[in-house]
């Protein structure tokens, strides 16, 4: 096994040879050499110099012509962006233990020093950057074998690691998702035991870590150990609350937690859509809610899909998530069962176009977010449920080719409405909209100015009179 790292990016030989220059150590460490271990280098690099961080990004930067360098003095740390990515540079560190004081204090410290305060040691492996030992690989932790051995270990204690920074037990689980690692066992016993220290973690980093294992190829697999270890009862408690929740086997798992796991791995296939994922970790959210047992029925969710839609905002709300997404996120979680229900009925031209006008464009997401829903272990029920989709998909595509439901605007507007029944605004406006919008659903008049003012005028003295 070679330990001589080929880097591929020319700007670390630039800092390399800055560093010589300096009479200074420098290193890339972290995911940017686990990630070209494993074959990915990626954008993002970090720089650890045996010396002053900051000082160093500077001489850096003005090599590279770059400049903006943010600085974080109470850090020590740099940030230089850099041709579509960014560069972090640090001096390296070590603990000390005052013997006065019980609290550690933060020292320099050599490039080995530092990469034992890391979070896992996949992460605590370094390459040389200055030209007598350029591309020499530090890995001091045994990084390279776990990397290998595809498991996530810490190079401390796991409950000193954590210690240092609670966000790492996250970290653990996003890294096993992210790149397909198990976790040692003893990062999950520290896990379990720690998690409470994640409250005093900001929001902000919680969910810059939920979405990247939103975002991971398999977000089971962080999840998992997330439910395992109580720590989702801290971070996402109506996702722990899933778990244990019995439902009829038909067409799902038997437990919610687990079957929203498998639709949320089963869209991951489909999609990048981080927003259309959270969709469907939040699509029977309400399940725990709106459990009844009903006397020769079973267990019954009535109301969980409206239920559910209303927990999204203050679910984003709390995760500081971005608001914009709720009303796509609400859409989704709201009409989910809608496409089943098509099947269930005859399916109406009349039913196909009202699905289309409430899904709107994101009509072809819901079908996703409903394929992805089918978790039922019966390759019969799968195949049949799948060829009832199928069906709907291709009515919806006649009635769409047909009405161009998609991008639909009603025939009247509500200025209009006001003008032509001599109202101002307010509740009946809507009320009349509605009236008319049905018909036209419904197909009992077409999606024609002319037609719709006439059925305005057949029907507005019932419904204005109806509120006197
Ligand atoms: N690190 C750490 N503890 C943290 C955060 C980061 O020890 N809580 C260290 C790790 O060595 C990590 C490096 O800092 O590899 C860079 O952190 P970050 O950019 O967050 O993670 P990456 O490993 O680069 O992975 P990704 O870019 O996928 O987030």
């Amino acid at each position: 096994m070679t330990d001589t790292i080929d880097l591929h990016l020319e700007v670390l030989s630039i800092i390399g040879d800055v560093a010589d220059r300096e009479k200074i150590e420098a290193y890339v460490v972290g995911g940017f050499v686990r990630d070209s271990l494993l074959g990915k280098p990626g954008k993002d690099v970090d720089i650890v110099v045996a010396g002053d961080g900051i000082v160093f990004a500077g001489t850096v930067a003005r090599k590279l012509g770059a400049e903006n360098v943010v600085s974080f003095p109470k850090f020590g740390t740099a940030m230089v962006p850099y041709d579509g990515g960014k560069i972090e540079f640090v001096g390296a560190r070590q603990e000390r233990y005052d013997p006065a004081s019980r609290k550690p204090a933060v020292a320099a410290g050599t490039i080995k020093d530092d990469l034992l305060r890391r979070d896992f040691t996949v992460n605590a492996m370094a390459v040389a950057l200055n030209a007598s030992s350029r591309g020499k690989l530090l890995d001091p932790l045994g990084g390279r074998n776990d990397l290998k051995a595809r498991i996530l270990r810490t190079p401390l204690d796991p409950a000193k690691t954590f210690d240092d920074d609670p966000l790492r037990i996250l970290r653990a689980m996003r890294f096993a998702a992210q790149l397909d690692f198990r976790i040692d066992p003893a990062v999950l016993r520290a896990a379990e035991e720690m998690r409470e220290r994640l409250r005093i973690v900001s929001q902000e980093r919680i969910t810059d870590e939920f979405l990247k294992l939103l975002s991971s190829p398999q977000p089971s697999v962080g999840f998992l150990p997330m439910q395992e270890t109580g720590v989702l009862d801290i971070v996402f408690p109506e996702m722990a609350a899933l778990s244990g929740v019995e439902q009829r086997k038909e067409y799902h798992h038997k437990d919610v937690f687990l079957h929203t796991l498998k639709v949320l791995d089963n869209i991951s296939r489909e999609t990048e859509n981080v927003w259309l994922r959270m969709a469907a970790l939040l699509h029977d959210i309400a399940k725990p809610r709106t459990k009844a047992f009903r006397e020769g029925v079973g267990w019954t969710f009535h109301g969980h899909e409206e239920i559910g839609a209303r927990m999204v905002k203050p679910i984003f709300r709390r995760m500081k998530l971005p608001l914009e997404h709720v009303p796509y996120v609400e859409k989704l979680v709201r009409l989910h069962l809608r496409p089943m229900a098509l099947v269930d009925e005859e399916v109406t031209d009349s039913a196909v176009r009202r699905l289309l006008f409430e899904a709107g464009e994101d009509i072809d997401d819901l079908m996703t977010l409903c394929r992805a829903d089918i978790t039922s272990k019966n390759p019969r029920l799968v195949r049949e449920v799948r060829r009832n989709y199928d069906m709907v998909a291709r009515k919806m595509a006649e009635v769409e080719e047909k009405d161009r439901m998609r991008n639909w605007r009603p025939a009247l507007n509500g200025e209009e409405i006001m003008k032509e029944c001599g109202i101002g605004p307010g509740p009946m406006v809507g009320k009349l909209k509605q009236a008319v919008v049905d018909a036209i659903l419904d197909g009992h008049i077409p999606n024609e100015h002319d037609a719709a003012l006439q059925y305005l005028h057949s029907i507005k003295e019932r419904v204005l009179g109806t509120a006197r």
